[in-house]
């Protein structure tokens, strides 16, 4: 797979890089993706675990299904192009990292400036009292656990769907997405709003938009480029570009 000449051109030529992530570059690392063909959400119903209600309904199965996403991730290494993303930041005056991704794997990469619009699996909040806090338990002593603060049950501190994303952190989002001159899609499905949007806003911004995905998806219409390719693979070659 070549990169195309015009892609490396815009992002030799940008002066703000934002990078958007999904699961798909957390996939050879070994987190599952959500709506891949071995996909989390295949084996379970979104509905059933990842919503208020279903924490209200039995906060004891979804804390048991983050016990063991968590016992997951726990041993996982960032892969080269969450590295890359990395080293990406350093090289850019402007740079945002946006992730949509809970795992983890970017800090653990190295990343500093990361918007992490869906939460952190690695951080709980009390569903009474304002206590909020990273928890790197695996597995968790109890289930489902309580506030250290006040006794209350915990909760994971990530976005539900049908809740809504931190404000702050999705109009810093809005506002990376508005300003730069090139944005990288890499490993989203393309179909969760408003994430899913943020590719737009920056086309229709005036950024060149790069997507990197072994399949088609929404963004793919609008993108100046779509690069069938997997997220490891990406890196490898574009890094080859970068030593020049
Ligand atoms: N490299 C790059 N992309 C990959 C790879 C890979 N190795 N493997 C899979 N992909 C692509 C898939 O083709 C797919 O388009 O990654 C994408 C993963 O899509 P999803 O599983 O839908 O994940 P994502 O887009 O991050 O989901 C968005 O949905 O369930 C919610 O909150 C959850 O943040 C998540 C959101």
């Amino acid at each position: 797979m070549k990169l195309p000449k015009e892609f490396i051109e815009a992002l030799r030529a940008a002066r703000k890089l934002v990078v958007l992530t999904g699961a798909g570059i957390s996939a050879e690392s070994g987190v599952p993706t959500f709506r891949g063909k071995d996909g989390l959400w295949k084996r379970y119903r979104p509905e059933e675990l990842a919503t208020p209600f279903a924490f209200k309904k039995n906060p004891k199965l979804v804390w048991e299904w983050y016990d063991w996403r968590r016992s997951l991730i726990a041993p996982l290494e960032p892969n080269e192009a969450h590295r890359l993303i990395a080293e990406l930041e350093e090289r850019y005056p402007e740079f945002a990292l946006i992730t949509q991704n809970i795992d983890g794997l970017h800090k653990k990469a190295g990343s500093k400036k990361i918007l992490e619009l869906h939460g952190n699996i690695w951080r709980v909040r009390c569903t009474n009292c304002p206590y909020k806090g990273e928890d790197y338990r695996v597995p968790l002593e109890e289930v489902p656990p309580k506030c250290p603060e006040c006794g209350a049950l915990l909760r994971p501190d990530v976005v539900w769907f049908g809740e809504p994303l931190d404000a702050e952190i999705l109009n810093e989002a809005v506002h990376h997405s508005e300003t730069c001159d090139l944005m990288l899609v890499i490993g989203t499905s393309g179909v969760v709003q408003p994430a899913a949007s943020l590719p737009l806003i920056a086309k229709n911004a005036g950024a060149k938009v790069a997507e990197v995905n072994p399949e088609s998806t929404p963004i793919t219409s609008i993108a100046d480029w779509s690069i069938r390719s997997k997220a490891v693979e990406f890196a490898q070659k574009l890094k080859e570009h970068l030593k020049d």
